[in-house]
């Protein structure tokens, strides 16, 4: 087992290239089997759910290698429709691929992918979108088979903004006959960076970042180079790290309007923050103030994805602070192990209560999700003492090398196999 060990109390100084977004990059690298030829994806991070997107399109038939953020893919030869059963429950974002599988070979089967540690994680609005675009579908001994001859655009109404759901709906229409309209559509930056890969292609998509997406099928798509959005949760989650450990950091790569409603509250909690183009400056030289309530939604609302990071952030702050989750109904997973460093937080009715505490203690905690994983190494960031954050792998599924990046920052931790 791997875990971290990190001496807290010192404050983060130093500048850090933030890498490519991991929610982009899995949906773009699915979208490359709507054509046949080679591709090449630049700034796509070396993380555990990538390889395993890499494995499965391999095992369909594809040739993949990458190396130093670039992906080179040769979809020619993708032709098994059977995703395999140990990737498919390694990561249930390979449910993306069902869409682009479906309109390529006209049929695929896919294990149901998983619950994880942050909830149901149901597909009922993925299954509801490929059935009204004319896919079959029929599900038998834990398999999930569709078949479609040719799928064809219609109006399609998400209950739920879901990214899954909005990109899975996105692939399947891209080649279908006719104009397929996506209303209530999530509305999340790598929505968008998706539409831009599609078009790329050949695709004829608008509308990528409001409420309702519209995709004229094509009759084909072609390869191309194309480079992935930096990851905007990675940049949040180092934009907390300072303000909890303190000192004066700099990040490169970023896209400061994909992080306005982190940046907002950070602010208002006493992170100092400057942006200019690609570069955002973060300064904290005093214990942060709490924030009275933070709702995470969809996007532009406060993103899930930073709710754990920003939870061991207040339990820091000066007052009392409230996080409702509103996305993911598991998602409290980091309170236990953020209470047994000190931390003070009651949880009701889908709310975290959180008193600040003016000190954490270092322990050995651990890691039970991706972004809990990571609220967990910011407390220990902060912590008076060492703290060792175990299962780290599950931080490995989103930051590439994170012991590393915070080493950039001046931060002492270091990955030890135990
Ligand atoms: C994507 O997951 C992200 N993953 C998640 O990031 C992110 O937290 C989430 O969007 C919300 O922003 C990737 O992009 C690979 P959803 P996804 O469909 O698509 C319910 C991370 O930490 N729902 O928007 O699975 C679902 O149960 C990960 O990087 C249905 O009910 O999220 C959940 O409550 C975690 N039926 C809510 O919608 C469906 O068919 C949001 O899910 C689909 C979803």
């Amino acid at each position: 087992m791997e875990t971290f060990t990190i001496e807290g109390g010192r404050p983060l100084s130093g500048t850090l290239r933030i890498h490519g977004a991991k929610n982009a990059a899995l949906p773009i690298l699915a979208a490359a089997v709507l054509a046949e030829g080679q591709f090449h994806i630049y700034d796509v991070p070396h993380l555990k759910d990538i390889d395993v997107m890499l494995q499965i399109l391999t095992a369909l038939g594809a040739t993949a290698t990458h190396a130093d953020g670039c992906v080179s893919l040769d979809t020619t030869s993708i032709s098994i429709s059977h995703v395999p059963d140990d990737l498919m429950g390694q990561m249930r974002s390979s449910i993306f691929l069902v869409g682009p599988l479906l309109t390529r070979l006209g049929e695929v089967t896919i294990s149901r992918p998983g619950g994880c540690a942050i909830g149901e994680r149901r597909i009922d609005l993925h299954l509801n979108g490929l059935t009204a675009l004319g896919a079959k579908i029929e599900e038998s001994e834990g398999y999930i088979i569709f078949r479609a001859k040719q799928l064809r655009g219609t109006n399609i109404f998400l209950s739920f903004p879901s990214v899954g759901a909005t990109e899975n709906i996105m692939l399947a229409a891209v080649l279908a006959k006719g104009t397929t309209r996506i209303c209530n559509a999530a509305r999340e930056p790598e929505i968008i960076d998706l539409a831009n890969f599609l078009n790329a292609m050949g695709a004829r998509i608008r509308g990528a970042g409001t409420d309702t997406i519209e995709i004229n099928g094509v009759a084909r798509l072609r390869p191309v180079s194309y480079r992935v959005i930096p990851d905007r949760i990675v940049a949040g989650t180092h934009i907390l790290a300072v303000g909890m450990a303190q000192g004066h950091i700099a990040l490169s790569n970023t896209i400061p309007e994909h992080l306005t409603a982190l940046i907002e509250v950070a602010r208002s909690c006493g992170v100092e923050i400057k942006a200019y183009h690609d570069i955002m400056e973060m300064k904290c030289s005093n214990r942060p103030r709490g924030y009275d309530r933070i709702i995470t939604s969809p996007y532009p609302g406060f993103p899930t994805d930073l709710q754990a990071q920003l939870m061991a952030f207040l339990s820091l702050a000066r007052g009392t602070s409230v996080i409702k989750e509103t996305v993911f109904e598991g998602r409290f997973k980091h309170v236990n192990e953020l209470a047994r460093m000190g931390a003070s937080i009651y949880v009701d009715l889908g709310s975290a209560f959180i008193r600040g505490v003016s000190r954490l203690s270092g322990t050995t905690v651990e890691a039970t999700d991706l972004r809990a994983g990571a609220a967990l190494v910011l407390a220990g960031l902060a912590a008076e003492g060492t703290t060792v954050v175990e299962q780290v792998h599950h931080i490995d599924r989103g930051y590439e090398r994170l012991e590393w990046q915070l080493q950039q920052l001046g931060a002492s931790i270091a990955r030890t196999t135990a």
